[in-house]
């Protein structure tokens, strides 16, 4: 596995990948792997000859009071699991080699923003959606791995690849859980010792969110209250959100029919969690 810091070497190794007629596989990250990551990489080793792992916390993507400086960071540990995984170039750039000097064009989220992290994080998908822009024009990928965990990320991107035309296949995988049902997060580390116990709850209420549309419920607010009042009950996490909107669009919903997502945010001591359910209802 090559790890490349430069830009620009990244660029002319992607051109002669791509004179070579090799498809790119593309997991852009920002570092601190866990399974979740590992799948995207697997799914991509398969599907294409050349895979390039990114990892690059991005600090325009985080507000001011967030956690950009204490985001979790082992670049030995990154690179022996990529290696583990066959990974062929790790992209490992610097932030003044992304971002040399302030920016004098960066791309707006207009749409599925004004919902979920894009309304309690403002800014964040414009951040997301400039470096993703980047990533790809170095990068150049055939396909790019996306985990459904950021499901509305996933939205966003479909959105740019769309609008602004990316040569490029967004491929969305499956969330990863731990064994008692919490997503994999590389802020899970963060979580104090009685807040990872209570932290599954995240997905049980999903899960009787999903059995009571099951049983035959139609209307939004009494799922969001069955989920709210299962994390407040079983819980020290202050709930953020929890909404059903329509997806990709992130419209808001008055039945529940169709593509919709069921998505929660809830804050512990030291780290915001998210988690969510996608369901196809007839
Ligand atoms: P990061 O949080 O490192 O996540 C990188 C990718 O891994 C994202 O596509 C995310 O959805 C996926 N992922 C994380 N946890 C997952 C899980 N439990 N199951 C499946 N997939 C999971 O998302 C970002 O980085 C950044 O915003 C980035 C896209 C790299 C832009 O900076």
């Amino acid at each position: 596995m090559k790890v490349i810091n430069s830009v620009k070497e990244m660029q002319v190794e992607a051109v002669s990948l791509k004179l070579k007629g090799l498809r790119i596989g593309f997991v852009p990250t920002m570092g601190y792997l866990h399974e979740g990551h590992l799948t995207l990489l697997k799914r991509a080793r398969l599907e294409n000859d050349i895979v390039i792992l990114s990892v690059f916390v991005n600090p325009i993507q985080f507000g001011p009071n967030e956690d950009y400086a204490t985001y979790p960071r082992d670049f030995s540990r990154d690179r022996a699991l990529a290696e583990a995984e066959a990974v062929d170039y790790m992209f490992f750039p610097s932030v003044e080699e992304m971002y040399p000097h302030p920016l004098t064009v960066k791309a707006i989220v207009l749409e599925r923003t004004n919902v979920l992290c894009g309304k309690s994080r403002p800014g964040h998908f414009d951040g997301v959606a400039t470096v993703i822009t980047k990533l790809f024009n170095i990068v150049m990928p055939t396909r790019a791995y996306f985990g459904k965990k950021d499901a509305q990320q996933v939205a966003v991107i479909e959105g740019l690849i769309a609008d602004f035309n990316f040569p490029v296949e967004l491929v969305s995988v499956d969330i990863v859980r731990e064994h008692d049902g919490l997503a994999k997060s590389s802020r899970n580390v963060h979580l104090l010792p009685q807040e990872r116990q209570e932290a599954p709850i995240l997905y049980k209420s999903l899960l009787a969110a999903k059995s009571a549309i099951e049983a035959g419920e139609r209307t939004p607010e009494p799922i969001t209250n069955l989920v709210k009042d299962m994390i407040s009950h079983h819980s020290s996490g202050v709930i953020d959100y929890v909404e059903i909107y329509s997806y990709p669009q992130l419209l808001p919903v008055t039945q529940l029919i169709g593509k919709v997502i069921i998505a929660i945010a809830v804050k512990f001591t030291n780290v915001r969690l998210i988690d969510n359910l996608m369901l196809e209802i007839q």
